[in-house]
């Protein structure tokens, strides 16, 4: 699979921890917003107050007489006061004021404030404050006076807003930079050497045998680093492994073509001796036979070798079919009689049909056959039984492959089923049972070795039919 980096900028990485980045540092800025403008409320309050106070003072200090009462209202108002009183030692003095014409909204003791309950306020007074009225009062510098004073609260909430409005624009510029910094910084440390890899593995895939597709790790001691040391041996190994293979395949390819052309030559001799039997001499009777079976023995041998090759594309042609016929076929191929010192019984039901490829059984019940055959020749006295038997069950075909031998050999137990590792008998290959279990699995069936009281083997054979196929 080709994966192009940059092919959809908006779902790589960079881009998600962009955004991301951008999205905390807002999220961060939004929580300090809260605390910080309900300070900027608080200051704003104080620096009213200061500035009604001193006013006030110097009023106070002057006679009734030196100023007029609209003057001195409007210099009062200038501090942006509706009513201004100055208490001390318990008594209270009104020093300005305006007609009060609505209720007032909130009481804040500037001396005493809360920061959670001045945080709800400062976001009431954002939300729903511009035309209320409210009163604050707090202390005059270090003195005991205490200045109290009404004031709307529409010049508060514009100062508010525009801090907040500040704020925001900030903390835009804040995320902008941490989140291109951060962006950079990621870039530098990951996604660079993230994309290095990606890189090297599809350039591994493409030409997985070069020396140059193996990737240089760099020496970090970081995840990354790790991960590109690891990625490197495994295709070292890989690499290794793949010649391996490219060494055996090529040695299979040269076998199978050697092992084609000898079973012609074979073949060729194994006719020609049949014709040493016509002749009639002593010496050529005794040693004509074994000729034969020599011969006949590397044909077999140079045929189960090819057969074994051509394993892999040998896709089962399933037919509907009687098997005693078939059953009888390996007998006669075998040479084998139903009363001669080694029997072949076969107890099969003459309407038994099973579907199979019939080449491909036949193989598997030759295989077997023999090496039962060969098995009981292996004892002394050379006789015994082979009873092969099936039934259906269900919609599937059961077979067992039984004899009264020596049973089978701890070596060829240890390694049932392994082609060329199975072999405990000499002159044998070792493939008999591994083609067999091939083609038994290639139906969907399955072999395995059936568990005896008496002396012998059995093999357990499992084929199922085709979906459908017994209905048709
Ligand atoms: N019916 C049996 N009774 C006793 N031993 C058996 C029997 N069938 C198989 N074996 C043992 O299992 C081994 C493996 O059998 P397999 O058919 O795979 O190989 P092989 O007969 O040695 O060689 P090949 O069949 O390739 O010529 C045999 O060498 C034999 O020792
Ligand atoms: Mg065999």
């Amino acid at each position: 699979m080709e994966i192009r980096p940059g092919r959809a900028p908006l779902r790589s990485l960079s881009a998600k921890l962009l955004a991301l980045t951008v999205l905390f540092v807002l999220l961060a800025e939004v929580l300090i917003f809260i605390p910080s403008v309900s300070t900027m409320r608080l200051r704003w309050l104080n620096d009213r107050l200061s500035a009604a106070a001193a006013a006030g003072i110097v009023i106070d200090a002057l006679q009734p007489a030196d100023l007029p009462e609209a003057a001195r209202n409007e210099t009062l108002m200038a501090a942006g006061a509706r009513a201004i009183a100055l208490r001390r030692q318990g008594q209270s003095q009104l020093l300005a004021a305006t007609p009060i014409d609505q209720p007032i909204a909130g009481v804040f003791n500037l001396a005493e404030t809360e920061p959670l309950s001045a945080m709800g306020e400062a976001l009431k007074t954002l939300l729903f404050g511009g035309d209320r009225l409210i009163r604050a009062y707090g202390p005059v510098g270090d003195s005991r006076m205490i200045i109290d004073m009404v004031l709307d609260e529409t010049a508060l909430r514009e100062a508010m807003l525009v801090y907040s409005r500040n704020v925001a624009l900030l903390s835009v510029l804040i995320s902008l930079i941490t989140s291109t910094l951060i962006f950079f910084a990621i870039d530098r440390l990951m996604i660079r050497r993230i994309r290095r890899l990606t890189l090297n593995m599809q350039q591994f895939a493409r030409e997985p045998a070069s020396p140059a597709s193996v990737l240089q790790p760099d020496a970090g001691e970081d995840e990354l680093s790790l991960a590109g040391r690891h990625l490197s041996a495994m295709q070292k190994e890989l690499q290794e492994t793949l010649s391996q293979q490219k060494t055996l395949a090529e040695l299979g390819l040269a076998v199978s073509k050697i092992n084609h052309d000898m079973r012609n030559v074979l073949a060729t001799a194994q006719l020609l001796s049949d014709r040493l039997a016509d002749i009639d001499d002593p010496m050529v009777k005794t040693f004509a036979p074994k000729l034969v079976r020599t011969l006949d023995r590397a044909v077999g041998y140079t045929s189960e070798v090819l057969a074994y090759g051509q394993m892999a594309d040998a896709v089962p042609r399933r037919s509907l079919f009687a098997l005693q016929p078939l059953v009888l076929e390996v007998r006669d191929n075998l040479g084998l009689e139903a009363d001669g010192a080694i029997r072949f019984v076969e107890t099969l039901d003459p309407g038994l049909m099973i579907d199979a490829d019939s080449e491909q059984l036949f193989r598997v019940l030759h295989n077997l056959c023999r090496n039962a055959h060969q098995a009981l020749l292996s004892l002394p006295d050379r006789s015994g039984e082979i009873t092969v038997s099936a039934r259906r069950d269900g919609q599937a075909v059961i077979l067992f492959v039984d004899d009264t031998g020596p049973g089978m050999p701890e070596k060829a137990r240890q390694n049932l089923f392994r082609a060329f590792k199975g072999t405990a008998r000499t002159g044998g290959t070792g493939l008999g049972l591994a083609i067999a279990r091939d083609l038994v699995l290639a139906h969907g069936g399955s072999i395995e070795l059936d568990s005896k009281e008496e002396r012998g083997t059995r093999f357990r054979l499992r084929i199922p039919d085709r979906p459908a196929a017994i209905k048709a």
